[in-house]
């Protein structure tokens, strides 16, 4: 098992308990049992001001799992760098690309210490492939492309899909989050990939402003972007079609693999408010 060490023994880490964490408001979203009060509480007022969160959440993952399949099946990768995992939830990346490739290899990255301690349930590689799990901030690329289970678990002469789904809106643009992409891509050779989900305010600019105060008064920053500011992570990067779609509307499958989304049809785009897209290097 790699894995950084946030600090020591896991069970010693300070997980804040008494503040709203991101990783498990979204947790709240997706069902999951990894939440706290203070959590709960800052997630039921986002649930309140936008009831469609739960929808949201549900078609990030739905879309996680739908272009981790093209990815392996089409594109024949076999190596990911997950960057903002998230508490673990079945099925993780992993589970999606080995059952297609057993031999995939996954490097999952996150910031919350919450990630650190449930990193165990990342780690159930198959015996032909890899997991491993690195606690860093993805303001820092370089830490993460130095480290030293990243060069045991990838070979970075070989394409990456890197994979940054409900991150890049929790980085502001006074974090770089554009030369963050650009620098992470720089390391990847060509045919790598660049797969994002963001959330976007262009449907429902009022409501945004209020889920962006609660995620605030809970002291996390935000930043959501409109549908060009998500093309611009993917200068200079070939777009798989459909391009920078909503996030059901990207290549929707009636069996969506592992969590059956509702057909495109029922669901509005104001309902999803997530960009989606995926590039390659040339
Ligand atoms: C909404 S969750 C998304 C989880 C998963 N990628 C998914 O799409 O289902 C966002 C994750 O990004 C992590 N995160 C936020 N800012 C980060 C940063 N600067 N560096 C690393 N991880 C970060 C949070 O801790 C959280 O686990």
């Amino acid at each position: 098992m790699a894995q950084h060490d946030a600090g020591g023994d896991p069970r010693s880490i300070d997980l804040r308990l008494d503040r709203a964490h991101s990783a498990r408001m979204y947790d709240y979203y997706l069902r999951g049992k990894t939440n706290y009060a203070a959590d709960r509480a800052a997630a039921e007022k986002v649930a309140e001001t936008w009831p469609s969160v739960f929808v949201c959440a549900k078609e990030n993952r739905s879309f996680l799992h739908r272009v981790t399949r093209v990815l392996a099946e089409d594109l024949g990768i076999r190596q990911w760098l997950d960057i903002g995992t998230g508490i673990p939830t079945s099925p993780n990346l992993h589970e999606v690309a080995q059952e297609i490739a057993p031999e995939a290899r996954v490097v999952y990255v996150d910031n919350d210490p919450i990630v650190l301690t449930h990193a165990r349930a990342l780690l159930t590689s198959s015996p032909e492939g890899r997991t491993a799990y690195i606690q860093a901030d993805a303001t820092d690329p370089e830490a993460i492309l130095g480290s030293g289970e990243l060069a045991d678990t990838l070979d970075l002469r070989r394409p990456v899909a890197l994979s940054l789904n409900a991150l890049l809106h929790f980085l502001p643009d006074s974090t770089d989050p554009y030369g963050t992409v650009d620098r992470l891509m720089g390391a990847l050779p060509s045919g790598s990939t660049l797969a994002i989900t963001h959330c976007t305010a262009d449907f429902d600019p009022g409501t945004w402003g209020d889920i962006q105060a609660i995620y605030a008064a809970a002291g996390t920053a935000t930043q959501v972007r409109s549908r060009s500011e998500v093309e611009r992570f993917f200068s200079g990067l070939e777009m798989l079609e459909p391009g920078v779609e909503v996030a059901h509307r990207w290549r929707p499958v009636a069996d969506g693999g592992h969590s059956s989304p509702e057909p495109v049809e029922a669901l509005s785009d104001s309902e999803v408010s997530l960009w989606v897209g995926v590039g390659v290097k040339p």
